[in-house]
């Protein structure tokens, strides 16, 4: 009997309507949209105005059981990748439940930054392949927004708002669904990526805010380097043990943290840049949200098809890092 394997049925996004574009961020900081997009390749993100990362969680939850044609009740598990949950506890994942009538379903939070997705996704993989669960949503939304320093330049320029979320289901023959995945981590990184106020090493008070300790810090120049390389390595790794070339991939669906990252990753692997999903000008770094984001607007755009060979590949605070083979197997957009 082949083995039972987990496989994305179904996709969704939801982005908050407000754009904060370049030319917004050279009002607020000493910055130019020139700098911002030759460095990273932005050019604008959105910006959550109302609510938290479960309402953006829950829309894109919506819009991907439409897109399947299922309603909530169906739902085993849901499992949220956040490193901007609406609170300490209860789970964002329970608000998400409770804010879509999942009531079939249990769900916990996943913490991984920028490789959340990958993680949550290899985790909710898991109870499908030993049978425990037939549906398993896997959601990431993050609102950097509410962690982003917008006094500070060299991060407040990176980061934006938004949310998406796949169905995993079994498929019981050979025609593809998760292949094969590498996930690591090394927390030797926490120094130059985190966020260190409000936790249990530096609960809240006056100093910690006077230290702006609340929001996100990152040694931009150092994680630059070892991105470059983790994410190339795993994503290179992943396509040789499988005897794979890049011409074999049809999409690589990298994270979108800066486009000379993306496009070094696309060189290592021998992948053509017009086989790369980017969409980091318009929506800049939205941590866990970033590869079924792109996974949705490609499907949407009937650009992402049934049997194509996808990589996708992450790296973030933890560190975090990994890469996921995997054939699509959903039906395409009508
Ligand atoms: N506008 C103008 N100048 C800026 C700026 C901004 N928004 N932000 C920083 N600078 C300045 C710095 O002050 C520094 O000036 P100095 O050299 O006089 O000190 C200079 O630009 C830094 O330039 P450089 O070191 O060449 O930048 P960079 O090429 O490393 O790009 C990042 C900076 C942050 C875009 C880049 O390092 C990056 O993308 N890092 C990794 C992000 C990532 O992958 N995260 C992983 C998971 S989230």
């Amino acid at each position: 009997m082949p083995k039972r394997r987990a496989t994305i049925t179904a996709v969704g996004h939801y982005v908050p309507e407000k754009i904060l574009s370049n030319r917004d961020l050279e009002t607020m900081v000493n910055t130019t949209d020139e700098w911002i997009r030759t460095r990273t390749g932005i050019e604008e993100r959105r910006i959550l105005e109302q609510g938290a990362s479960s309402d953006m969680g829950a829309m894109a939850l919506k819009n991907m059981l439409q897109n399947r044609g299922i309603t909530a009740d169906a739902i085993d598990l849901i499992i949220v990748a956040t490193v901007t949950p609406d609170m300490f506890f209860p789970s964002t994942a329970c608000l998400v439940q409770e804010k879509v009538h999942a009531k079939n379903a249990w769900g916990f939070d996943l913490s991984a930054a920028c490789s959340g997705f990958l993680f949550a996704l290899m985790t909710g993989a898991q109870f499908i392949e030993t049978g425990a669960h037939k549906r398993v949503v896997v959601v990431g939304t993050d609102k950097m927004s509410a962690i982003t320093d917008y006094t500070d330049r060299n991060n407040c320029i990176l980061f934006g708002d938004a949310a998406a979320a796949v169905l995993l289901e079994p498929v019981e023959d050979d025609s593809g669904g998760i292949l094969d995945h590498i996930l690591r981590c090394d927390g030797a990184g926490e120094r130059y990526l985190h966020m260190r106020g409000g936790g249990s090493l530096h609960p809240p008070t006056h100093e910690t805010v006077d230290k702006r300790m609340h929001y996100l810090y990152q040694d931009g120049k150092a994680v630059f380097k070892v991105a470059v390389v983790g994410m190339a390595d795993v994503s290179a790794e992943i396509v040789q043990r499988n005897s794979l070339t890049g011409k074999d991939i049809d999409w690589l669906v990298p994270h979108q943290a800066n486009l000379r990252i993306i496009d070094a990753t696309a060189e290592r692997m021998g992948i053509e840049k017009s086989k790369v999903m980017i969409n980091i000008n318009r929506y800049g770094n939205t941590t866990a949200a970033t590869i079924p984001l792109c996974l949705s607007e490609w499907w949407h755009a009937g650009k992402l098809r049934k049997g194509q060979t996808l990589v996708l590949a992450a790296f973030g605070a933890g560190y975090t890092w990994g890469s996921v083979l995997l054939r699509w197997t959903a039906e395409n957009a009508a």
